[in-house]
């Protein structure tokens, strides 16, 4: 095992991650924003923002998988004496005297000290304003006189971030700019159809400005040493087409002990098509004054942070543990329901591994992230549930992407994965369970986003289940379609052509007999919510029509979806098994595994258990539980992009740490809480950065999407971090299922699963109207609550009827 680096640690009180040395071993990365304007801020302030997509409305540069890795950001550049050094160390990469970078929730601050000076930047979003504020804090902590130069630097994107990238013949000559005191504007393509442009602003004067890349940095320079920081003298160019920046060049004298705030701002404007111009090909700067005057002061900004940090004070109230173990807790207080609010905004948008051009929002993805996140901010969820049912087809199917910009369904990508219309269910439950607002089911909500074709939210429902129940195959399971929850699981595709997507090429469905013993638990699982939905609305004769479908699915995998020892995954196009005994690989995958003991499928006869015991006995290994196992060792015609890739990594046997938790909770269900516990530890992140920073590579705060398997080359190495279902299944797990602590329809449902070593523990958790501290009581119990008392009177059954107030809860287990 190589020599495990330690480069930062968790600071709980802060709810801050410390990172202590910039050359962490991979860019360790924070997201700033909310609601529209957002950033990804690296830890030497690498990154780039945009206004809601990614895509469409790229604001700053950013260039992927580039050499050295996270080059381009928004430096300040120092130049003293001639010295010149970076706060976040990059791009100069001047040895420091003191490096820190503190991620938060919703901002960053970047620390260095250089020759007796300190730079400190404050990175954040403002609440419900569109910019990114950075206020930087100079101090002389020297004897003597300092002479500072000081640059800011920004590099524009031309705003749709593909085109960006590839379209250079019209890029180079389109770009434009205008400089006004202390503030430069990019404003290309504002004279034809943009209604929009930004700027970058400081709240002081300047001694000289740049907007020209080339000028700035020198065409054989670089940005570790730009021509006009290395003279120490700005060009003031002015950039017509080519890459525009922005700039601000500003003289700084610092007696000893003193310290200045300069407060820049990367501003958004959007203005109505009529007022766009003030003169000619002069742009409108009314709402970009206004904008800078909100901000323009330390004390404003001051405020402005203090309501943002408020506003996390908030959100982290609502569900707060004290267990006494601080790696639980710092995960599900502050990291988990943070990392939860990051997946939902961005989906699977815009990451250091999402380049932001690639991908909408998922109809599957979008319904678990809400899951996470319905506690927090529950109108945005409910309106969240509404834009995805909207990109519903007649049938049931739906469009498996959209775009958040315009909310409507991605052709390029279309439908067809038969999951999907199932998740609607998940996230639909989810949300009334946390606010017992089933008005959300009365509204009018179209398909495809076609204007007179709305039915109610509780129709779209139906035919989700619809969807399920028309689309069986010859085993009466569940027809696969493109794929199910696993995209790569391509059983009518059938691709030699390695130009062609896995999952948008011609599908032949025609004559198939793919199923999934996934889609089959789903449906179970899904099933039995609705089931009970429609029993709460009254809707007997509809809640039989289900039951009588969720059981045939039960009898379904009981007769064609059991191997022995555990579930089957799949049929493939010629009624094959897969995921059996007799395949030569990939005898057991972890998908059915999960849903199948989370619909507890069989449990009297055993099955779950032995299923439970199957994924100890061949999936879990020291980092978690892999996909499946063991690796496919070579490409599969008839299964596609699943055997594409090397053994140990992504969906060919890597930890995707996304479905770990459906085993889990599996676990939790049948009681094993020693199990649960210890398949929960091993990818809970406080638990992984205490042991293998250096190994891990990614940051150590949140979870990523896949951890290489036991048959990767590097198992235990992370990839793909921050936007991952991972997110809401962790917080669904910890919360509902292992702290039992499950919101449902009348009250508050609990029903604790354990390891037997667990100590007494306390939940206060905000609910509607109502504020209850629930202390735990385990007495060595791994599951059972024996007796729960509610404001001092015995409560029957496990449900604490919700009453709005405040409430004290004691449970016996
Ligand atoms: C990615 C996708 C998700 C899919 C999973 C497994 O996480 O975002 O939709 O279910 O991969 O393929
Ligand atoms: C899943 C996989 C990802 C792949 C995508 C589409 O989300 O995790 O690797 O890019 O499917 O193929």
């Amino acid at each position: 095992m190589e020599q495990q680096k330690r480069y930062g640690h968790f600071d709980d009180q802060h709810r801050e991650y410390v990172i202590t040395d910039p050359q962490t071993p991979w860019p360790w990365i924070n997201y700033l924003g909310n609601e529209d304007f957002f950033s990804l801020i690296s830890n030497t302030a690498g990154g780039y923002s945009f206004y809601k997509d990614a895509k469409f409305r790229r604001i700053t540069r950013y260039r992927y998988n580039n050499v050295p890795m996270d080059n381009g950001g928004r430096y300040f550049y120092i130049k003293d004496g001639d010295t010149v050094w970076n706060p976040g160390w990059k791009p100069c990469k001047t040895p420091l005297d003191f490096y820190e970078c503190r991620h938060g929730m919703s901002y960053t601050r970047i620390t260095g000290k250089k020759n007796g000076v300190e730079a400190s930047v404050l990175f954040f979003v403002p609440l419900k304003k569109w910019c990114e504020v950075q206020k930087l804090t100079l101090k002389n902590e020297s004897k003597e006189v300092k002479q500072l130069k000081l640059f800011s630097f920004e590099e524009w994107c031309l705003w749709n971030a593909a085109t960006d990238m590839e379209n250079f013949q019209r890029n180079f000559s389109t770009g434009e700019v205008e400089i006004e005191g202390s503030t430069i504007y990019h404003k290309t393509e504002y004279r034809e159809r943009r209604n929009h442009y930004a700027f970058y602003h400081v709240n002081a004067p300047i001694q000289g400005f740049d907007t020209d890349r080339e000028t700035f940095v020198g065409l054989y320079n670089e940005f570790a040493d730009p021509q006009a920081v290395m003279e120490g003298k700005p060009r003031n160019s002015h950039a017509h087409g080519w890459s525009p920046i922005a700039s601000h060049y500003i003289e700084v004298t610092l007696q000893p002990g003193e310290s200045k705030d300069f407060v820049f701002l990367l501003g958004y404007i959007e203005n109505e098509q009529d007022e766009k111009f003030e003169a000619l090909q002069v742009i409108n700067k009314k709402k970009a004054h206004a904008l800078i005057a909100e901000l323009d002061t330390t004390e404003k900004v001051d405020k402005a942070f203090a309501e943002l940090c408020a506003l996390w004070d908030n959100l982290l109230n609502i569900y707060k543990v004290r267990t006494g173990n601080d790696k639980l807790d710092r995960m599900v207080n502050i990291w988990n329901q943070y990392q939860c609010m990051v997946t939902f905004n961005f989906s699977r948008s815009a990451s250091f591994f999402e380049s932001g051009v690639g991908r909408g929002m998922g109809f599957r993805d979008s319904n678990q992230d809400l899951v996470g996140f319905v506690h927090q901010i529950p109108p945005r969820a409910r309106q969240r549930i509404i834009d995805i049912a909207s990109t519903q087809f007649p049938d049931g199917g739906c469009y498996h992407q959209y775009q958040p910009l315009t909310k409507r369904g991605n052709n390029d990508i279309g439908g067809g994965f038969n999951d999907d219309p199932c998740w609607l269910i998940f996230g639909t439950v989810a949300y009334i369970k946390e606010t017992g607002d089933f008005s959300i089911l009365d509204e009018m909500v179209p398909f495809d986003n076609q204007p007179g074709t709305e039915v109610t939210l509780f129709e779209h429902l139906k035919i989700s289940m619809n969807h399920v129940i028309n689309n069986l195959g010859p085993h009466l399971l569940p027809l696969i379609g493109r794929a199910d929850w696993n995209d790569c699981l391509n059983l009518n595709c059938f691709s030699w052509d390695p130009n062609e997507s896995f999952q948008t090429t011609e599908n032949v469905s025609e004559g198939t007999k793919a199923e999934s013993l996934m889609i089959a638990g789903l449906f179970v699982v899904t099933g039995k919510d609705y089931v009970a939905l429609c029993k709460k609305l009254g809707k007997t004769d509809e809640a039989a029509r289900m039951q009588k479908a969720v059981d045939a699915m039960i009898a379904a995998v009981k007769k064609d979806g059991w191997d022995g020892e555990w579930y089957l995954r799949a049929y493939d196009f010629y009624g094959r098994k897969i995921g059996s005994n007799e395949n030569d690989e990939a005898k057991i995958f972890i998908e059915s595994q999960g849903w199948c003991t989370m619909a507890e499928i069989g449990a009297e006869d055993g099955m779950v258990a032995k299923s439970l015991d199957s994924c100890k006995k061949y999936l879990e290994c020291e980092h978690g539980m892999v996909l499946n196992n063991p690796a496919f060792s070579k490409y599969i015609y008839e299964y596609g992009e699943i055997s594409s890739y090397p053994e140990g990594y992504k969906e060919n046997a890597g930890i995707f740490c996304h479905n770990n938790p459906w085993v889990i909770i599996g676990e939790c269900l049948a009681g094993r809480g020693n199990d649960a516990w210890s398949h929960y530890a091993k990818i809970l992140p406080s638990y992984v950065e205490e042991k293998y920073q250096t190994l891990h590579k990614v940051e150590p705060y949140v979870n990523c999407q896949m951890v290489a398997g036991k048959d990767a080359f590097k198992p235990g190495e992370g990839k793909n971090s921050w936007l991952t279902g991972t997110a809401a299944w962790m917080w669904y797990t910890v919360s509902e299922f292992i702290l039992g602590i499950k919101p449902d329809y009348d009250g508050i449902r609990i029903d604790p699963c354990l390891p037997e070593t667990a100590t007494d523990y306390t939940v206060n958790r905000k609910f509607r109207e109502a504020d209850y501290e629930i202390t735990i009581h385990p007495n060595g119990q791994q599951k059972g609550v024996k007796s729960i008392v509610l404001d001092g009177k015995p409560v029957d059954g496990t449900v604490i009827p919700y009453a709005p107030g405040k409430h004290v809860v004691e449970v016996t287990m």
